[in-house]
């Protein structure tokens, strides 16, 4: 097939190594495939909008692979399947999934280049059913989309969030404290486990595994009867008490998703409550913002360059992925069939518990 006009496209919350993928993506069709390349802002909001899609050439994505955020914008709520509008002076949600993709066909595109995490992902795939030529790239620092060993953006929050752990431990050691850090990373532990291996927290609460106050604390006693009078906890902002349920900040509707919040402070309580000082740090969005790291640059780069390689074979509806070392691409419905989720059997689990972590089920 020749390939002659490409997009590219960011949707969802923001991660480390977007504009490398844009950068990869832009500088590959150019290089390799002599195309004309468009950047649509605003995630799919961007086809429809006036001003919405902005040539890329070259020199528009120069000096822009260490940088965070993304140059062409981004939207959480930008789902084309279902969109809030205004209407009569009433907020509707409505379906403009039929006006995007007639603004695609208007702009003859011969591949578009969606860069997102599963929701996006989900848009990509059913646009894709009504003909759309579209190519996923998988991010998230949540690291929870399946068919891939890793999404770009996890290693950075991961080095941002073991930062923290870093810090919060020598003040916890000084003032005998228990430090709680609620950590990002939605229905998957594996901020908080990585992080929480790699900065020697000694308990960590994933949402893959259901906690009892109880055991917390009784690690918490052990710690401070066997000398160590503090103690340090990297929660996912997912977990939940055995058989209780997650804490929100703000529930959802048909176009927001609901917002996790607050788990921190509840586990923190409940520390106080059974005589220990304890204070708690909600690292937030310090873990998706700033530059990303070597390997997300690396891996940001691989997957744009494969995207723009696989959309040049005319095989669309699929994702680029890591597999072993290997970049390779997969039916999107295949990464998007089940959420990618901590390995209760896995080997990460059996090494945090042997070095004496506590998941707070035991
Ligand atoms: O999916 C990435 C993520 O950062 C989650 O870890 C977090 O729950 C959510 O997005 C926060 O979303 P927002 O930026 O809309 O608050």
């Amino acid at each position: 097939m020749s390939m002659k006009r490409i997009a590219v496209l960011t949707g969802g919350g923001d991660a480390p190594g977007l504009n490398a993928v844009i950068r990869a993506v832009t500088k590959t069709a150019i290089n390799v495939f002599g195309c004309d390349v468009f950047g649509i802002l605003d995630g799919y909001d961007g086809f429809i909008a006036n001003g919405g899609v902005i040539p890329l050439n070259l020199a528009a994505v120069r000096g822009i692979l260490p940088r965070g955020g993304t140059i062409l914008g981004t939207a959480n709520r930008g789902n084309p399947f279902a969109r809030k509008v205004i209407q009569d002076g009433q907020e509707v949600v409505i379906d403009l999934s039929d006006d995007t993709v007639r603004a695609i066909q208007d702009l003859h595109l011969d591949a578009v280049i969606v860069i997102g995490g599963d929701g996006t992902l989900r848009v990509a795939m059913e646009l894709c059913e009504k003909g759309v030529p579209i190519i996923g790239v998988p991010k998230t620092i949540d690291n929870d989309v399946g068919g891939t060993e890793i999404t770009f953006g996890f290693d950075t929050a991961l080095m941002i969030a073991t930062e923290a752990l870093d810090r919060l431990h020598t003040t916890a050691e000084a003032h005998h404290r228990v430090m709680v850090l609620e950590l990002m990373g939605r229905d998957a532990g594996f901020i908080a486990l990585h992080s929480g291996v790699s900065g020697g927290a000694d308990v960590i609460l994933i949402p893959e595994i259901p906690f009892k106050h109880e055991s917390i604390i009784r690690k918490v006693r052990e710690r401070a009867q066997g000398g160590s009078k503090f103690s340090l906890l990297a929660v996912s902002e997912g977990a939940k008490p055995l058989g209780g349920q997650e804490v929100y900040a703000r529930s959802g509707d048909a176009v927001y998703v609901p917002r996790l919040g607050g788990i921190g402070q509840e586990v923190s309580n409940y520390i106080e409550q059974q005589g220990f000082e304890a204070r708690v740090t909600v690292l937030g969005h310090l873990q998706r913002g700033g530059s990303p790291t070597a390997f997300d640059r690396w891996l940001a780069t691989r997957f744009g360059a494969a995207a723009v390689r696989t959309a040049s074979k005319g095989s669309f509806g699929r994702m680029v992925a890591l597999r072993g070392s290997q970049i390779v691409d997969i039916p999107l419905s295949e990464a998007l069939a089940i959420p990618k989720r901590v390995d209760l059997k896995g080997d990460a689990l059996a090494t945090a518990r042997g070095i004496g972590i506590s998941f707070g089920d035991e």
